[in-house]
């Protein structure tokens, strides 16, 4: 048996199953990177600090450097006895260097160390999610722009490059409601991700923190600086209280709660996205790469990534709630339920980096089917609140204008016609107010471009809003706030 940690005090190994039970090396692993930058950023504030003498932290960063090499080239023993990445980093340590890896530890307990290393984790992780999220919104604002028709129009996914933009029925109550630019529709997932990016931006400031220097959860009697191991790490600050630094998991909760939301937008996209690739919708064409076939009906094609951003959705909101109820009613300070984190964190992070470069890929390849929408659009009397608007705009009361049009569908209905077959002695049958006007105004795009109110659907709106969204893109990309080592939304 491998000799534990606290062998001094023990008079046995600890059983095979309870060893299993309790070890985190096998997710823990992960932290490598965070774990070695953690260690030598602490070795070099102890040579600072008089505590360590530069001799010890030189060999101590040596050895960490032939560690890193040994896990990166895979000639690292790994040792699931040891329970964790900090206790086989620091025993490979000593067995390079010899006694001075033992001092390596001074000050520090594994409470405050892995406490640092979900910090710096969660750093570069918050900042690879937000440059993923400004990707998606990138594609978003470029499709929106397409499909609003004019110069440059109809580009590749378009099949219809007329000059006008791409109408769709709007929906409440999945029942077609009233005519909407199919930009518009698209741009409002580009102000959900937004408020998503915005959300991460803001956890950062409060995980931007080193709990080094806690100790076990009361401080050390070592005049240490963790002022210098923070700054020494690119960290922003360090927490006031020891026993707050290493109890909290905030920073990850609140990772995790953005993460929800931020899929609850995905899966929200995701299945927009399986109906209107049905033949009974026909609004969009999955891009081949981004659909799978059937073992048995060679017609099909099917949106399974789609269908998995919806799933996979689940799977955040149940770490989310599995986090809290660890966290819930746990005493000060530190407890071994708060090593359930990882897995926690871990298995959010890659639900939600995957879901958001997929998302990407679909929206940037799939094909707008611009005449089914249309043609959707206008029917099921989707443009009925233009004829009673007519109306009211004649004088007459809303709400009898409402009754009016009301009795005006049901009359088409009976006669299998829409609005867009009746004559001017059609409507003139249910109200002398109505003019010629009426014959255009019924008409999707007509209808659509009429809704020039502040956030409308109307084409110079979409245009405006787009042009915000732009704006907004280029102060995501300067104002991302991230630090030196983690890359993908710099500015
Ligand atoms: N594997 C542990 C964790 O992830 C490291 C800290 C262990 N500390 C302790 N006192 N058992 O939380």
């Amino acid at each position: 048996m491998t000799k534990k940690l606290w062998g001094g005090r023990f008079a046995k190994d600890a059983d095979a199953r309870a060893a299993r039970f309790t070890a985190s090396l096998s997710f823990d692993r992960r932290l490598y990177k965070q774990d070695l930058a953690g260690s030598r950023a602490h070795a070099r504030m102890l040579g600072k600090c008089g505590i360590l003498t530069q001799a010890d932290v030189a060999a101590i960063l040596g050895g960490l450097d032939r560690v890193e090499e040994e896990i990166e080239s895979g000639a690292f023993p790994w040792r699931p006895e040891l329970e964790d990445i900090h206790t086989n980093v620091e025993r490979r340590l000593t067995e390079l260097i010899g006694p001075a890896g033992g001092r390596l530890h001074t000050a520090r307990s594994r409470n405050d160390q892995v406490a640092l290393d979900m910090h710096l984790y969660m750093v570069e992780e918050l900042s690879r999610v937000t440059g993923l999220i400004s990707g998606l919104q990138e594609v978003i604002v470029d499709r929106a722009e397409e499909q609003l028709g004019g110069p440059g129009a109809g580009g590749a996914g378009a099949d219809q490059s007329g000059p006008g933009p791409t109408v769709m029925p709007g929906y409440t109550h999945l029942q077609r409601a009233q005519p909407v630019l199919f930009s518009h529709h698209l741009m409002a997932y580009f102000w959900m991700l937004q408020r998503d990016r915005e959300r991460f931006a803001d956890c950062l400031g409060r995980t931007d923190l080193s709990p080094l220097g806690a100790g076990a959860l009361a401080g050390t009697t070592f005049p240490i600086d963790p002022a210098a191991v923070a700054a020494d790490l690119g960290l922003a600050g360090v927490y006031e209280n020891s026993i707050d630094a290493v109890s909290d998991r905030d920073f990850l909760l609140e990772f995790l709660a953005a993460a929800s939301i931020l899929m609850v937008h995905l899966s929200r996209l995701g299945e927009e996205l399986v109906l209107w690739s049905t033949a009974e919708f026909g609004f969009i064409e999955m891009d081949d790469a981004f659909a799978t076939g059937s073992s048995i009906m060679p017609q099909k094609k099917n949106p399974d990534v789609a269908e998995l951003v919806r799933g996979k959705a689940g799977r955040v909101f149940g770490r989310l709630t599995g986090l809290l109820a660890t966290v819930k009613g746990l005493p000060l300070a530190y407890h071994s339920d708060l090593q359930e984190d990882k897995e926690a964190t871990f298995e959010a992070v890659d639900t939600v980096e995957a879901a958001l470069e997929v998302t990407t890929g679909m929206l940037a390849t799939l094909k707008v089917r611009a005449e089914a929408m249309g043609k959707a659009a206008g029917g099921g009397f989707s443009t009925a609140t233009e004829v009673a608007d007519h109306l009211a705009r004649k004088g007459l009361p809303f709400r009898e204008a409402h009754e009016v049009v009301g009795r005006l569908v049901l009359d088409c209905l009976e006669r299998g016609l829409a609005l867009t077959d009746l004559t001017l002695e059609d409507f003139g049958r249910f109200s002398p107010l109505f003019d010629e006007d009426i014959l255009a105004q019924v008409r999707p795009a007509a209808a659509a471009a009429a809704r020039r109110s502040w956030g409308g659907t109307a084409p110079e709106q979409v245009a405006r809003q787009i042009e915000a969204a732009r704006v907004r893109l280029a102060a995501n990309g300067r104002t991302s706030g991230t630090p030196a080592n983690a890359g993908q939304d710099g500015p």
